[in-house]
């Protein structure tokens, strides 16, 4: 019977065996435990895999501070992620650690593969290394002083004997494999960025050190000397995991849910040792943003790293699955607040769905004794609401893609749906017993329904209604109506209001009033956008209203006073730059979210333009203008940044969208804003 069911792979990255799980661990596995029980749910034979990187240098060092060996030191951190899935209700079918023997000669069979294609060649190995990131950098990649930009802290110069991988020779196969397989790299934005580096040129990569300067590692089947790279070691774990599980018919995975950091190593790597070892390519590569907290990125200096554990006994497993995937779009990068999770609980939940669970349970109650009645007499508006709620291929469409937020969007869009509904037939008023009965009887299915869709995300949530309900667990594949008579249980509340203490909220006014003194370019949200419409505006013939699309599904209106300089077919289709985190604002009557960079003598005005995809974040040197705090318009102009004619500057550097310049369409010599 299984065998007939399409089977479905899907991962996380493993997670380094040397410190505490924390909101960003978490997150991808929710990511992938939405996904992987939505696929069980429509019909797949599902295989969810997560686990741990338990070798390298970074282990080494920790367990040395610890003063135990390597071994004990990973094996007093697996409770703690082992914990973390299990509070947020994850539902993985295995849990791989690359210590395990099996791993390890798997491992050693793929090196040996790899060795007797002429793949793996002995060389010597001289650069900057950093022991946080488990590798070494070019100096164009670090900040000044040799810095790594994502650990901050000095890189040191390594010379090595070292076994090096062929990374050159699959350049061309792996531009194949991007152009044949455009899903492969997900979501879209990232795609071109891995694209141009792979063009650029690929370096060989090495894949062993020498037991002289580390030992934790696979040992080199091919020469007792070295152990193997980290990454080399870690990547292979999807298949030694489906190998150890006697599950290789999963192969190839249809996702790898990665963050966008290690999104070069699942792109291009991990496809050039799969090549090389003849195996088949991975469907599809998804990375997606990072979490920042408050505004700040997670780092232990500043002591706000959010513990999964914590968060969701203070915040509710539930309601933690919910806002993470219901903020923003997955794939981009997002800021959890206080007081946004506040917002979405108590109007998503709370009061959209929330209340429409606890109404329908009401009414059923008062005027039929709590059971299901039938319905015969099925009005215009019980048929319309009927048919509305038959949303699933465009549900499913969302949930295939990782578009978690949209998925959620077009749920809550049914929800409020009903809930416009009930206000408007007024179930208590109607005198007629059988429209009473047909109105109850559909309210129920919708109830019925919801709980059906919004289980992959609030699994918990979805139980309760059931018991409330009396209803039976059913999937996307076997789905049996209500019958008439139907006894539903007993009254569970699903959701309580949040209010945020007062001192939350002192702190949330500190660390923005920081976040404003902060100023210069990387105080920006810099992102190319494509001017999708032009309208006039109603009430002001200097304005424009024009709506752009900053790439997946971030479509902004802003109000302008280009309307001057340019005609609509002009502006139409242009792809320029927008100041992503500015505060919204009502310009006379109409809300404007954000603003467009154009330069200005005083007397011309011209757009600055990129040639890039939208969604492009801009640069500035190593500067990037990726910010997620809001700003004022003062702010914003407090940051100073002149068209040459040519290019734009900030403080002498060109503004680049994906390595190329940003330009004025009409040459003008001026400031920027
Ligand atoms: N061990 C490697 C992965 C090897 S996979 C073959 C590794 N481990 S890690 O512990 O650093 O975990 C990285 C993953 O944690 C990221 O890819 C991402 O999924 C998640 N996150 C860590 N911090 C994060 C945020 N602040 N926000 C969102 N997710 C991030 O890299």
């Amino acid at each position: 019977m299984s065998d007939n069911k399409k089977k479905f792979y899907i991962t996380t990255p493993i997670f380094y065996a040397s410190g505490k799980p924390h909101l960003g661990h978490a997150y991808t596995s929710i990511a992938c435990d939405v996904l992987a029980r939505w696929k069980r749910k429509t019909g797949h034979e599902v295989f969810f895999l997560t686990g741990t990187d338990e070798h390298g240098q970074k282990v080494a060092e920790k367990a040395k501070e610890n003063k135990i060996s390597e071994q004990e030191y990973v094996d007093s951190l697996i409770p703690n992620f082992k914990k973390v899935l299990e509070t947020l209700n994850i539902t993985n079918d295995f849990f791989i650690r690359t210590t395990n023997e099996q791993h390890k000669a798997f491992v050693q069979k793929m090196l040996s593969l790899c060795y007797e294609k002429g793949d793996i060649y002995l060389g010597e190995y001289e650069g900057l290394y950093c022991v946080g990131c488990e590798r070494y950098y070019t100096q164009t990649e670090l900040l000044e002083g040799n810095i790594c930009p994502d650990h901050k802290k000095p890189c040191v110069q390594m010379k090595e004997e070292s076994y090096f991988f062929k990374l050159s020779k699959y350049q061309d196969k792996l531009l194949e494999l991007f152009e044949k397989n455009p899903q492969f790299l997900s979501p879209n934005q990232h795609a071109n960025e891995i694209i141009n580096r792979v063009k650029e040129g690929l370096r060989d990569i090495s894949i062993s050190r020498n037991k002289k300067t580390l030992t934790w590692g696979i040992e080199i089947p091919f020469d007792k000397n070295h152990v193997t790279y980290v990454w080399f070691d870690a990547l292979f774990n999807y298949l030694s995991a489906l190998d150890m599980n006697e599950k290789m018919e999963f192969w190839p995975a249809d996702v790898h849910l990665v963050g966008k950091e290690i999104n070069w190593f699942h792109t291009v790597y991990w496809p050039a040792f799969l090549m090389s070892a003849g195996f088949e390519m991975p469907k599809k590569v998804f990375a997606h943003g990072w979490w920042t907290v408050e505004g700040h990125k997670m780092s232990k200096s500043l002591g706000n790293v959010l513990d999964p554990i914590q968060l969701s006994e203070e915040l509710g497993k539930d309601q933690l699955r919910y806002y993470l995937l219901s903020i923003g779009t997955f794939g981009d990068d997002l800021n959890f607040t206080k007081e946004s999770f506040a917002e979405k609980i108590n109007n998503e939940l709370n009061n959209d769905f929330g209340n429409l669970v606890s109404r329908v349970h009401t009414l059923l109650t008062k005027y039929f004794g709590g059971s299901v009645p039938s319905a015969e007499k099925l009005d215009k508006e019980e048929v319309e609401l009927t048919m509305s709620l038959n949303f699933f291929p465009d549900f499913d469409a969302h949930m295939s893609a990782l578009r978690f937020k949209e998925a959620l969007d077009l749920l809550w869009e049914k929800i409020r749906t009903v809930n416009a509904y009930i206000n408007k037939v007024e179930p208590w008023k109607i005198q007629d017993t059988k429209r009473l009965e047909s109105v109850l009887s559909v309210l129920t299915f919708a109830v019925q329904t919801f709980a059906r869709y919004i289980e992959c995300f609030m699994p918990e949530t979805a139980q309760r209604i059931r018991k409330q309900y009396n209803f039976e667990e059913q999937d996307f594949s076997s789905f049996t109506a209500i019958p008439a008579g139907h006894k539903i249980g007993e009254k569970d509340n699903l959701f309580s209001k949040i209010t945020l203490e007062k001192k939350a909220e002192t702190k949330k006014e500190d660390s923005e009033k920081k976040e404003e003194k902060k100023t210069g370019f990387a105080s920006l949200n810099l992102t190319v956008g494509e001017i999708i419409e032009v309208s006039e505006h109603p009430d002001a013939e200097k304005l424009f209203i024009e709506k752009i699309d900053l790439g997946n599904g971030d479509i902004r209106q802003i109000v302008s006073g280009l309307r001057a300089y340019y005609t609509k077919e002009e502006m139409l289709h242009k792809k320029v730059i927008v100041v992503a985190n500015l505060k919204p604002a009502k310009l006379r009557g109409v809300r404007s979210e954000g603003m467009i960079l154009a330069a200005d003598d005083e007397e011309h005005v011209g757009l600055v333009l990129a040639d890039a995809e939208r969604g492009t974040q801009i640069s500035c040197g190593k500067l990037q203008a990726n910010a997620t705090t809001r700003i004022t318009v003062d702010d914003f102009f407090a940051v100073e940044m002149k068209s040459t004619g040519k290019e734009i500057h900030y403080e002498n550097t060109a503004l680049t969208a994906n390595k190329k310049a940003l330009y004025t369409d009409r040459n003008i010599v001026g400031n920027v804003r």
